[in-house]
Formats: C-alpha cells, structure tokens, sequence
C-alpha cells in the first residue's frame, strides 16, 4: 500500500502567500467594482532595466543559431555569470569567496528550501520568529521537526527566537544551542538590519559551537546604512561556518526570471564532510541549470549600466518605503523598518490580531498587507506591507490607511 509523507500533514493550512491569494481573489469576485491595490507579497512591479533586456534579446538570439546555441547548462553555472558574482558580490567588498564556491540557481527560495537536505535529520534548527515561512516548513516536510502545537502555535523541536520590539526585533542566543540557525537580514518580515558587529558574534558563537549558519541576503541591495553587512563574509571566520543565500529577485526584478546563487565556502566543513562537496552532489543530482539566457541576463546586472539602472529601481521602491514609513508614523502607527529593506513592519492598531487587520484593510480600504501572525507567534499583532507597488499606488494605499 502507497503510503505518503506524513511530516506534510503536520503542516497546518497552505502556504502564507496562497492563503492570500486565495482570500483576495474571493474579495474581489465579490467585490468586482473595488479597486485592491496589493502590498502583500514581495513581488516587484517595474519592468525588466534596458540593460537585462538588451541581455535578454542577444541571447535568444544566440540560442536560434546552431554556432552559438546552448543546450544543458554546467551545473554550477556558467563560468561568465559565477566570476561577475564573485567578483562584484563579494571580492569588490573585501570577501574571500572564489567563483567556485558559487552555484547558480533558479531562486533563492529554492535554494533557501532545499538546503537543509544535506543535513541530517538529527540537527536541530534555530530560526528567528517571525520568520520567512519556507525555512521552517521545508524543515517540517523533511521530517526535522515535531508536531505543530496549536496553542503555541509553532512546531515542536524547533528553537523559536523571538524579534519583537523589546529586542528590536533582532534575535538573541538561545538557550540550547542549535545545529543549524536561519538568519535573514536585512529581515523578512521585520525590515530590520543587523549590524556588522552583531553579526560577527552570530558568525563566532556558530564557530565556537560547530553550528552552521544559513545566511539568506535576498535584501541586501536595499542596505542603507553604512554599519549594515551586505554579505556574512564580510565577518571573520564565516568561511568555516555560513552558507549564503541571494536572489536576483529583488535587487534586479527576476521575481518572473528565475535567478539565484548559494555560496558554500570549501572551508564549510562539518562531520568531517565538506559541505561544499555535498550541495555540489545534491545539485548536480536534482538541477540542470538555470536557463542560458536568464543568465546571461544576470550577468547585465554586473555591467555598468545594468548597475546604474539597478540602483535607480531599487532608489524607486525605497522612496515608497519612506512613504509608507512616514504616512503611517503620521497617522500614529508603531512602525519599523523600510530603511535597509523593502518591508514595513507595523503594530496592528486597537488590539486587532493581523487576520483582523487584513480583513479590516482589505473590507475598508481595499488594500492587501501580509498579517505577522502568518510569519510565526510573535508575529501576531503586527503587519507587514512591501514597497514594491507602484508609486502612484503606494501613495494612494496610504491616503486610504490615514483617512480610515
Ligand atoms: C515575500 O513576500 O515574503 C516574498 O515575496 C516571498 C519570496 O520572496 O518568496
């Protein structure tokens, strides 16, 4: 008899973001006259820079030509996209990462998903709360968590390090020590950043206990703030104990491309394995690469007027972050983030939880946020909302929110 994996059924409901979806689209069959403006999930509105799309038409055309055609990618990528990653992302900024520790991928969600897969069932996580949602289900579905305790709401054999305002939203050690730590900054949900000096004691205390640290950057080109790493080699001794994740999604607007790379440094070694080798295993195995001319569409981000469109974008979605930040500050709601990153962390107002926020938004001023709740316990009471819409409905959202 076919039996199934049963850690899937420990997974209460559907996915954070499919659950909006779903709640949205009911909204507006029912309500076809309103006009939603979305601030929910992170997904970008502005088209493709010229310089990608120049990339983009050369290398189609590349593929309609029996000379210059491109069949299976190398599975760690082509050798033109790893070494401008290497060396912009990281050589350029004082990082000691080799082009070969590079391996491309579809997106980071993938990556940041299926690397627990080289660890063993026996390691225990630790992942900050609120959290991007995919660290901690994937762990469920492979079957390193317990069951999910209703009244808690969080899953059993997971250390849950609480970000609230006390902490500033930043994690603090736990109290057991855990074998493999999720962080993300600058953060998702919270918009929050880590300074160089704070990181650095995450990147010593994971060396001093043999922990390893999955680092996921998919924000970084949102930093501000000179004090602020845009990558954990930037810390001393990350080498022997991070991977790192990134996306192209965010910094370049690939959300529909399908581009990302994880960094797995040959020093990373744990249970007398180097992990490099084993993700280059894995990787090879269950990827045929990213698609030629999405990469070489990655590449244009590395070139100079792809970096300088660049900029100019991610300027755009950061000045609807001050927006957002500043609209609501004025309208006397407890806001965080929006400085390094493009999310908005905000307390719910009156007591409301966030599924009553989000209800509330969505019936009164036809807005869609992503509730914090969803994100994890601590959460709860609190709201998230992107600066990726477009300007003109981001400014309009927050009319909407100040005269409710
Ligand atoms: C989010 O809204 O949190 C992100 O869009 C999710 C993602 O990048 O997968």
């Amino acid at each position: 008899m076919v039996t199934v994996n049963h850690n899937y059924l420990k997974l209460p409901g559907s996915y954070l973001f499919s659950t909006i979806g779903k709640k949205v689209k009911a909204y507006k069959e029912a309500n076809p006259q309103a006009n939603v403006i979305s601030l929910g999930i992170g997904d970008v509105t502005q088209p493709l820079a010229p310089a990608i799309i120049e990339a983009l038409h050369k290398s189609v055309d590349e593929m309609g030509d029996a000379a210059t055609f491109h069949g299976y990618a190398p599975d760690l990528g082509y050798e033109f996209l790893r070494s401008a990653i290497a060396k912009n992302d990281y050589k350029d900024r004082g990082c000691d990462i080799e082009a070969d520790e590079i391996f491309v991928s579809d997106g980071a969600k993938s990556d940041s998903g299926n690397i627990q897969e080289i660890f063993g069932l026996d390691n225990k996580i630790a992942v900050c709360d609120p959290v991007y949602p995919v660290y901690v289900d994937t762990n469920v579905m492979a079957g390193r968590t317990g069951e999910y305790n209703k009244e808690r709401g969080n899953f059993d054999n997971v250390i849950y390090m609480p970000c609230t305002e006390a902490n500033g939203f930043l994690p603090e050690f736990p109290e057991e020590v855990p074998d493999i730590i999720y962080l993300c900054f600058p953060n998702n949900p919270t918009g929050g950043a880590i300074t160089k000096p704070q990181l650095q004691e995450w990147v010593d205390y994971a060396n001093k206990n043999g922990s390893v640290i999955i680092y996921d950057a998919a924000y970084e080109a949102y930093i501000s703030e000179e004090n602020v790493p845009h990558s954990i080699y930037e810390c001393e001794g990350a080498r022997t104990c991070a991977i790192e994740l990134r996306s192209f999604s965010k910094n370049a607007g690939f959300t529909g491309v399908r581009l990302g790379f994880t960094v797995v440094p040959k020093d990373l070694v744990r249970d007398g394995v180097d992990l490099h080798s084993l993700w280059a295993r894995r990787h090879g195995t269950k990827f045929n690469g990213a698609p030629y001319i999405v990469q070489r569409a990655g590449e244009a981000v590395y070139s100079p007027e792809g970096k300088a469109q660049l900029k100019e974008q991610v300027g755009y979605y950061m000045s609807n972050a001050k927006a957002i930040y500043e609209g609501l500050a004025s309208a006397g709601y407890s806001v965080s983030g929006g400085v390094n990153a493009p999310y908005i962390w905000l307390k719910t107002p009156d007591k409301m939880t966030s599924w009553e926020f989000f209800d509330y938004l969505l019936e009164k001023a036809n807005i869609v946020g992503t509730p914090g709740s969803g994100f994890g316990a601590h959460g709860e009471g609190f709201f998230r909302l992107t600066a990726f819409g477009t300007h003109e409905n981001t400014i309009e959202a927050i009319e909407r929110i100040k005269n409710l």
